[in-house]
């Protein structure tokens, strides 16, 4: 989780010692005050929904394992992005992690609090395109339910909550500067949801990625400062108390011109009426 826009901190503390005389030293508290204004630390009692998914094995111990975000959409079942079950995150296939849980209800990744439950079962998006980043979702299978207040109602397509400059807030234990200072403690920040014009002028069919309506959506700040980071995928994007998108990718951390994207959850709302509604269960197509 970003917690402030680097290039943007180091000209006030450079004005403000240059003003007061005062050594740089004492400049700190400015930057202290910078990331009040960025990501906030919070307790996951305010966002029960949030979830670490932890592989020991494959991460370590330090940060007990942590090595992407997810959501609780139902007692046994985690939402999270497509690409953290992909072997460029984990090096083998997610069949092939024979320790993958994830830990609900706990702030501190060291502390013991909440659960640490593991996964049953995952099914990466039948419509996923790594190259393109499409239809960025995976779900989960826990081996034990977790309590009813974790979980978080799905926004579907036409919901509100999707209308460009919504108050959304995202959270996780990602990346807290873009420089691999990962956090040990829950973080969020507050950002507004982004018209699809300004997300297709930001990601244009380039190097960057391609920005795509239809299973995405975007998000930040006119100024950048409060994003989401490396770490922080598949983590929730929550406005008007429900989930409309999953942590997926953007050009750097909180830069001003490079809002994040995320995946759009009004699609899996789709996709998962789509398959209930079939005569045929979908793994069977
Ligand atoms: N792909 C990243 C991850 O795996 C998430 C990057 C999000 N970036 C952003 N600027 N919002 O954790």
């Amino acid at each position: 989780m970003r917690r402030f826009f680097v290039r943007a901190l180091v000209r006030p503390l450079a004005l403000a010692a240059a003003a007061t005389g005062i050594p740089l030293l004492y400049a700190t508290p400015v930057a202290a005050d910078s990331v009040v204004i960025g990501s906030f630390p919070i307790d996951v009692s305010a966002s029960p929904w949030t979830v670490a998914l932890s592989s020991r094995d494959r991460f370590g111990g330090t940060r007990a394992g942590q090595f992407c975000g997810g959501v609780v959409i139902g007692r046994t079942t985690v939402l999270t992005a497509a690409h953290c079950m992909g072997e460029d995150v984990l090096g083998v296939s997610p069949q092939r992690v024979g320790d993958l849980k994830v830990i609900a209800n706990r702030t501190d990744l060291l502390s013991r609090g909440g659960q640490e439950i593991p996964v049953r079962a995952v099914r990466v998006s039948p419509d996923y395109d790594s190259r393109t980043n499409a239809e960025d979702y995976a779900l989960l299978t826990l081996a034990e339910p977790l309590p009813q207040s974790s979980v978080i109602e799905m926004a579907a397509a036409g919901d509100p909550a999707y209308r460009p400059g919504t108050g959304a807030m995202v959270s996780g234990w990602g990346d807290l500067t873009g420089g691999g200072d990962y956090a040990r403690s829950l973080r969020a920040t507050r950002l507004h949801v982004l018209s699809d014009a300004r997300c297709e002028k930001a990601y244009p069919n380039g190097a960057e990625g391609a920005y795509l309506a239809r299973s995405m959506l975007c998000a930040g700040e006119p100024a950048g400062g409060h994003d989401a980071c490396q770490g922080d995928s598949g983590g929730p994007l929550v406005a008007q108390g429900k989930l409309i998108g999953l942590v997926s990718w953007g050009s750097g951390c909180g830069r001003a011109q490079n809002p994040g994207v995320y995946t759009r959850v009004s699609e899996v709302v789709r996709a998962r009426e789509r398959s209930a509604g079939a005569a045929v269960p979908r793994d069977a197509r």
